[in-house]
């Protein structure tokens, strides 16, 4: 593995926040999201410009925006899902749109009610949308490595959406493991997919912890030389229409990790860990994030802080 740097996505605001029963007030998540263009994300999912009546924990994506500290290193996306999304995203001056789609039709019709060819038809409307605007589009795909209702899903099908998304012109593809269910050899299977079938077409890894495999999908990614990762604070996240959905891989356990592998993300991992810290303070439940507790591997306790065993 020769890779220096990685890009890492914080999607806290977006998948952290859209999978909390309580829905946080605007100025604490503007905080939040002010905290984390501080501590040196590259690229911040900071809201969702969907229907209020779907993922209401998300119906202030144009407050967010009007509002947030905005930096010329940061990139902030949002996820669109229709062409109202789109003109929404427009107004609010979003820098990049997040289309997304699932792999699977069953998880689809669940999460946007529409075929995944409909998914795809809507997502011209939103790039004619976007490019007489200038706003870069990403292209998320869903349930990428198994879908909680059909099972497996083919690298073919993968393949085929990217090549699709290619074409419209989208930036790159972003495989969102949405229910835990990716391994090390599917990772290298649908990556290995991709790269054959759409040559030079950028991929992005979004890995959820559900089974505990998270991050050895993502050294799994580092060995085929992706690049782009996406996390959450504290490991929070989930989607609301996926059974058994849970966190994202967490971003100060992944920021540590490449750290001490010597590969760069610009990112100050005390900082993060102060946002993982306060948001949960925030949502006032324990948050699955490990180094957001043990702190970093060389942090030295003074001997008299810990009792000696009876006896030794
Ligand atoms: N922004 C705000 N409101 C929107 C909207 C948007 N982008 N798109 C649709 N709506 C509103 C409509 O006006 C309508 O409101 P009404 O009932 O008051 O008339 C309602 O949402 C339903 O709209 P409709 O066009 O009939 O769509 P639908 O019911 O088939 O829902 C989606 C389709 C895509 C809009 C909806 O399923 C959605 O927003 N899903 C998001 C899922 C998500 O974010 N999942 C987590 C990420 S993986
Ligand atoms: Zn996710």
């Amino acid at each position: 593995m020769n890779i220096k740097e990685v890009k890492v996505t914080e999607v806290g605001p977006r998948d952290g926040f859209q999978s909390e029963k309580t829905i946080l007030k605007t100025e604490d998540k503007i905080d939040i999201i002010n905290n984390l263009i501080e501590a040196g994300f590259p690229r911040i999912e900071v809201s969702s410009f969907v229907s209020p009546k779907a993922i209401p924990q998300l119906a202030d994506a144009e407050s967010i925006l009007s509002k947030v500290n905005r930096s010329s290193k940061t990139t902030l996306a949002a996820l669109v899902p229709n062409s109202r999304g789109a003109l929404r995203a427009v107004e609010a001056k979003l820098d990049q749109i997040v289309v997304f789609l699932s792999a699977s039709e069953s998880h689809n019709k669940k999460n946007v009610n529409r075929s995944v060819d409909e998914s795809l038809q809507g997502f011209r409307d939103i790039a004619e949308i976007a490019g007489k605007n200038n706003i870069p589009i990403q292209g998320d795909i869903a349930t990428a490595f198994g879908c909680p209702f059909e099972g497996n899903i083919s690298s073919k099908k993968l393949a085929n959406i990217s090549k699709e998304y290619k074409q419209m012109g989208f930036k790159g593809v972003t495989l969102g493991d949405t229910t835990g269910m990716a391994t090390p050899v599917v990772v290298k299977d649908a990556i290995n997919a991709i790269r054959d079938n759409v040559p030079d077409f950028n991929i992005t890894l979004h890995f959820h912890n559900t089974r505990g495999v998270g991050l050895a999908n993502v050294m799994t990614g580092l060995n085929e030389g992706i690049t782009d990762y996406e996390s959450c604070f504290g490991g929070m996240g989930g989607c609301p229409f996926a059974p058994n959905a849970t966190g994202n891989i967490c971003s100060e356990d992944l920021i540590y990790l490449l750290h001490e592998m010597g590969i760069e993300t610009g990112i100050d991992l005390d900082k993060t860990i102060a946002i993982a810290k306060k948001v949960e303070s925030l949502v006032g439940h324990k948050l699955p994030g490990q180094v957001m507790r043990a702190g970093h591997r060389l942090l030295s306790y003074s001997m008299d802080e810990v009792p000696t065993a009876v006896g030794a």
